[in-house]
């Protein structure tokens, strides 16, 4: 029902051009910027649970941590401070995702790229040296404004420098960095936490800076989009560069479609405007603020922030709760790599379905085990190997759904906005995903300790509900060209109800 066919059945229009290695080069540099949100979105949960780092900065936790005796699992580590520091950067990044929108449509999409990189190096350098709380929590949102740029305006490049048929491809090289610096974050922290001398923390914090400086590199070299280029008037050089990265002279066909999108662009007055006011682009809007909500609400971050605490509740002894980590971080990257073949070949409806069914399926095992070995009270202290074994197990193919579906799927509206609203549309996309990583960021713990092994129940809802949701709405974008985009939403069955609304013009 929500699959489409191309404007009422004609095929959707071809380019010609190869998959040039400069395109390559552009889109495997531009990813990196995945690296570094990656490396945060790991490292925190690491860092919080080293002993000098607490015993520095959060004394009050640390006390607090070492006087409990209570065996009510659920509630072991809910503390609201040591939330704050983990989520307290997506707030920031929040932020700077909207300002990035700006920057992005006005001076291109590298020079956000280049400012992401700038920013979040400060931001870990005054990490790594900090021996003060204050200078902790101004370098988390430095390192958060980094990453609002960066998350606004790499997956918007990628989508636009790709060949159309290798558009979903390439975006999920986007995700792939982000598993990668999760997992080179768990990997990190598995070895900083041995470091005696109590230093270890400042060596992991401190190694963020590492993506930053590739990422800066990389946007020194690179060229600017030829779409973002036409958009700010440079048409002769936006030729030559998509020939360039085409790897065929015959052009004309994709640079036609790029002025008649940017022309159409002209004719709008406020892309913020037209965005929340008019009717034509409730279909965008509506997918910009959903799929980043429901990628949230899968849960993915429980795993992701909280593994090595959440595996202690379970019981593990602390090595082995890293190493539990590092081993969803393994499934996690290696997952991403499905859906990297499996994009542009089965369709991103398909993907979404079938990851959303698994991560249901598994999510309500990992309710059903925890329900029925720690009930209601929590208070266990005797686990069985065999019991841990299964829950891990259980939570590996979880993740496994959620890194081949709604992991890279989640940013793909990058590739459905229309040229004229794309930059805004983008930073409500990370706008809405980071206030949600925030949120359960910060409500993860608290919320363990108040709904038990209900909170895995909460989450397998949303993901059922979402998986419906994509079922009835969400159209095939697979092969489509990105500026060919609009059709599918006035060839759904839905969504084609609004797209004949006018748009906010200037006053002639
Ligand atoms: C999400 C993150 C999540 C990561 C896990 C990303 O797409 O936005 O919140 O931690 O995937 O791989």
């Amino acid at each position: 029902m929500g699959g489409v066919s191309f404007d009422g059945g004609s095929p959707p229009p071809s380019y010609p051009g190869k998959l040039t290695p400069y395109v390559l080069l552009t889109v495997l540099a531009g990813a990196a910027g995945g690296l570094i949100f990656g490396y945060d979105l790991g490292i925190s949960g690491g860092v919080t649970s080293m002993a000098p780092f607490l015993e520095k900065f959060f004394p009050d936790v640390y006390e607090r941590q070492q006087s409990i005796t209570s065996t009510n699992q659920y509630c072991k580590f809910n503390s609201p401070t040591l939330q704050l520091f983990t989520s307290s950067l997506y707030l920031a990044a929040l932020f700077a995702s909207l300002a990035a929108g700006e920057v992005t449509k006005k001076f291109g999409r590298r020079i956000s790229m280049m400012m992401a990189g700038f920013i979040f190096l400060f931001g870990a350098a005054l990490n790594a040296g900090a021996v003060h709380l204050s200078m902790l929590i101004l370098g988390r949102i430095l390192l958060g404004i980094g990453i609002g740029f960066a998350n606004q305006s790499v997956p918007l490049y990628l989508s636009e420098m790709s060949p159309y048929n290798y558009r979903g491809r390439f975006n999920i090289c986007f995700q792939l960095m982000i598993t990668i610096g999760i997992l080179c974050a768990n990997l990190i922290n598995f070895g900083t936490a041995k470091i005696s001398g109590g230093w270890g923390w400042r060596l992991s914090l401190g190694l963020a800076g590492v993506p930053a400086v590739i990422i800066l590199i990389a946007s020194f070299f690179l060229s600017d989009t030829p779409n973002s280029m036409v958009q700010r008037g440079r048409e002769i050089e936006a030729k030559a560069l998509l020939k360039r990265i085409r790897g065929v002279d015959n052009v004309d066909a994709e640079f036609n479609d790029m002025l008649a999108a940017k022309n159409e662009a002209d004719l709008v007055e406020s892309p913020w405007r037209n965005l929340f006011g008019t009717k034509c682009y409730r279909p965008q809007l509506a997918m910009s603020i959903l799929i980043p909500f429901f990628q949230q609400f899968t849960g993915i971050n429980v795993i992701m922030f909280y593994a090595p605490v959440l595996f202690q509740s379970l019981g593990f002894g602390s090595d082995a709760s890293l190493i539990s980590s590092v081993i969803t971080g393994v499934v996690n990257m290696f997952a991403t790599g499905v859906s990297i073949y499996g994009s542009d070949r089965w369709g991103r409806r398909s993907l979404f379905l079938e990851g959303g069914v698994q991560m249901f399926i598994f999510q309500s095992l990992i309710a059903g085990l925890i329900g029925w070995r720690f009930g209601v009270s929590g208070n266990v202290t005797d686990i069985p190997f065999w019991f841990a074994a299964v829950v891990v197990v259980c939570i590996c193919v979880y993740v496994m759904g959620f890194a081949w579906s709604w992991g890279p799927l989640g940013w793909y509206p990058s590739e459905i906005f229309p040229l004229e609203v794309r930059s805004a549309a983008q930073s409500v996309t990370v706008a809405v995903n980071m206030a949600f990583t925030f949120i359960v960021g910060q409500c993860f713990l608290t919320m363990l300790c108040s709904m038990k092994y209900g909170l895995f129940i909460f989450f397998a809802f949303f993901v059922a509900v979402m998986t419906l949701f994509c079922y009835f709405f969400m159209p095939e974008t697979k092969n489509i060209p990105i500026e060919e985009m609009t059709q599918v939403w006035r060839s759904h069955w839905f969504w084609k109800r609004f797209m004949n609304e006018p748009k906010i013009r200037p006053s002639p």
